[in-house]
């Protein structure tokens, strides 16, 4: 037992507004403009500056500019439009305030990169901060100021489609994903022509919807709230972004789109985001919906109370705020807050000086060579390899006969995944294209053997007779892109339609068989793991997708990515995640009375973390610089890994630990380091992670960030379940 006396090491730094350079959004010189400019705009001025309506959905667009009732727009996709767009607001506007233009550039805007819970299996920031840029270069050149995007959900519930969106279960893995895609949309400055404002999304716990269902209830513990969901936004505000969306989903009875907790307590008042809150697509007017507003006038004070500053779609701010102010109901205090906050990314933007896009840019950027390539090396690293029986993988380059088979195979448009901005089909590398490229068209027999969704299992015959004729059958099976992201709840997590059946049935012809998953979330797949003896995950890639499977397939490039997620053996054990809490019974098969299930396994199928590689790493020699520290001490944990195996290859060197005994029960691992590194044949290196305060405290019984003293586990390995453990103990002073 801990003395509790010694428990509270209240780390009040952590709980200090973060004012670290990047994060702080306020600038002198444009904080003396925005002075200047406020007093000068009309109510109406004022207000018009924080609604949004997408372009197309609206009637009447210029003269909504031109009486300035309307400050930024969504879905203007061309320069021209956006250019003529904002001509009209900088010269037919009394004040000349530009417009923000925003878009869903989710993973690519042109040059389309995998799905984002396919780049958060490549566990490598840096990447993932370069395609960022790009996508930002892309999108800016053709008129788009602001993306929203990352989304940064964390979400358990593989049901739920829009864990395809975001960085997976983990909120430490989902830290460094949202600080990556900030850093890589902003870069350095915001006024550099090339950069655009992000807007992580969406605030909050959205992720945690019941029953995977979208737009679903979420009532969480703020403990959970703070220890789970939070993080990865608190990440997104340090690294200086400049907005966030609020969320559609009703939290803890308070609909996060009216939650003045979390949108101001939290979010202003803890972390000193300076920034503005855009809502999501009409989450004010939803108020009504959720029972917390009576009339949309209602809806649109509960929400400026709260602290969105505008209104994506609702209308509400925009027919009753100048109303509301005039009767008094709302103090004009509130509309200039808010004001202020949209002006100040709109000058951070520089769009007062920069107002137009150079329509030219568009040639030099759109679909770059370096941006292919960029996408090309994300998509081989996203790709994880699930199991590997016998050395089947790779294949040889010499192969009489390669059957490619399934209705994934010749397919493009499914590989762009859900938000594919200005993706298209015509730029994608099909599964089957990528290996006639490698390969030569000659020895590569295709055939579709059924559909992705529908029952009919009359190609299956063909499909098979095809793999008899072949030295290996590639099965290519999964989802179709519409079946994950917005509104793409599945209760079932099987591969849809008759695709399992195609399986088993070329599976039974006997040639050797390889199954490359498409999809946009954990699939339950028990019986391809028990007895196909290769599986490749390769998720939604993108326009790189069939060339980086057929490199990993061949053997061009050694398979690294890691789970960013639980992959479950059926529906029923979800919500299934590796960091979950130990309970007073954890799961003994021997035990009836333990936490489990009597007709399935409680563990999962593949653990967070996991993945395999074409060669061998041994992990050894787990060195801690001390096994006594103080609560907000340094501890320095290493681990030398050895490349034992015949080839070169990447590894993610993963970090998790243990509170074993604290004042309120801790997840049995939690992540809190990783490393990717790449090692030749026979290379070993010693790989260091540091924790201290920020990584082994946690909010106690009073929501404070503690330290607690007492004995710690620590492990390092190659996932969430094999490593090498270690102990310490944190001690009072
Ligand atoms: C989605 C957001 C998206 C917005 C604008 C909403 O339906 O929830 O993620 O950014 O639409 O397209």
């Amino acid at each position: 037992m801990k003395e509790r006396r010694y428990a509270a090491w209240v780390l009040l730094a952590l709980f200090l507004p973060i004012r670290s350079f990047a994060g702080d959004l306020t600038r002198p010189e444009i904080e003396r403009k925005i002075d200047q400019l406020l007093p000068r705009m009309t109510l109406e001025e004022k207000v018009g500056q924080l609604v949004q309506y997408s372009y197309g959905r609206v009637p009447n667009p210029e003269e909504l500019i031109r009486q300035g009732m309307v400050g930024s727009f969504l879905n203007v996709r061309d320069v021209e439009t956006a250019n003529r767009l904002q001509a009209i607001a900088v010269r037919e506007t009394r004040l000349g305030i530009p417009l923000i233009f925003g878009n869903d550039v989710i993973h690519g805007c042109r040059t389309i990169f995998p799905i984002p819970l396919a780049e958060a299996a490549t566990w490598n920031p840096d990447l993932v901060r370069r395609c960022a840029r790009i996508a930002a270069r892309e999108a800016a050149s053709l008129g788009t100021h602001w993306t929203f995007a990352p989304m940064v959900d964390i979400a358990r519930d593989p049901r739920w489609g829009r864990i395809a969106e975001g960085a997976g279960e983990d909120p430490f893995l989902g830290a460094a994903m949202a600080r990556a895609k900030v850093e890589g949309f902003q870069g350095d400055d915001l006024a550099d022509p090339e950069t655009i404002a992000a807007c992580p999304k969406h605030y909050v716990a959205y992720g945690a919807a019941l029953g995977g269902r979208d737009y679903n209830t979420v009532d969480i513990s703020e403990w959970e709230l703070r220890e789970t969901y939070l993080p990865p936004f608190r990440a997104a505000v340090e690294a200086g972004a400049a907005t966030i969306m609020s969320a559609f989903n009703d939290l803890n009875g308070v609909p996060a789109s009216a939650n003045r907790f979390t949108l101001t307590r939290i979010l202003r008042e803890e972390w000193g985001f300076e920034g503005f809150v855009v809502s999501d697509w009409d989450a004010i007017g939803e108020l009504v919906n959720h029972g917390v507003a009576s009339s949309l006038e209602d809806a649109a004070f509960l929400a400026l109370r709260a602290g969105v500053d505008m209104d994506m779609m609702g209308s509400a701010y925009h027919r009753h705020l100048v109303d509301m102010v005039r009767r008094g109901r709302v103090p004009e205090e509130w509309v200039d807050r808010s004001v202020r906050r949209v002006l100040r990314v709109k000058y951070l933007l520089g769009l007062f000086d920069r107002p137009f896009t150079d329509p030219k840019r568009q040639q030099r950027t759109i679909l770059a060579r370096e941006h292919l390539d960029t996408a090309l090396q994300e998509a081989r690293e996203a790709i994880v390899l699930l199991k590997n029986e016998g050395g089947l993988l790779p294949l040889r380059k010499d192969l009489a006969r390669v059957a490619v088979i399934g209705p994934l195979a010749d397919n493009r448009t499914d590989l762009l995944g859900s938000w594919s901005m200005e993706g298209r089909a015509e730029d994608v590398i099909s599964v089957l294209d990528g290996i006639r490229e490698k390969i030569g068209p000659q020895r590569v027999l295709h055939a579709r053997g059924c559909g992705i969704k529908d029952s009919s299992t009359t190609g299956i015959e063909e499909a098979v007779a095809l793999a008899r004729q072949a030295n290996v059958a590639i099965l290519v099976v999964g989802e179709s892109a519409d079946m994950s992201g917005e509104a793409a709840s599945r209760a079932y997590l099987d591969l849809p339609g008759a695709q399992l059946d195609l399986v088993k049935r070329v599976w039974a012809a006997g040639v050797p068989t390889v199954v490359v998953l498409i999809n946009g979330r954990p699939l339950a797949i028990p019986w391809i793991a028990e007895h196909v003896g290769a599986i490749v995950e390769s998720w939604q890639l993108g326009v790189q997708h069939g060339r980086a499977v057929a490199d990993v397939l061949f053997g061009d490039y050694n398979p690294s990515g890691k789970l960013p997620v639980t992959f479950p053996r059926t529906v029923g054990q979800v919500p299934i995640y590796y960091n979950h809490k130990n309970t007073g019974r954890p799961p003994l098969a021997t035990e009836k009375y333990t936490s489990k299930y009597i007709d399935e396994d409680w563990q999962p199928l593949y653990p967070f973390g996991y993945g395999l590689s074409y060669t061998n790493f041994r992990y050894e020699n787990l060195q801690l610089s001390q096994t006594k520290l103080l609560p907000f001490g340094r501890l320095l944990v290493s681990a030398d890994v050895v490349n034992i195996g015949p080839r070169a290859g990447e590894e993610v060197v993963q970090l998790y630990i243990r509170d074993v005994v604290a004042s309120r029960t801790r997840p049995v691992r939690e992540l809190r380091g990783f490393r990717k590194i790449y090692l030749r044949p026979g290379e070993r290196t010693t790989v260091t992670f540091e924790l201290g305060p920020h990584e082994l405290g946690f909010y106690n019984g009073q929501m404070e960030w503690v330290v607690e003293p007492g004995e710690f586990r620590v492990w390092v390995g190659p996932n969430s379940v094999e490593a090498l453990e270690g102990r310490f103990e944190v001690v009072s002073p």
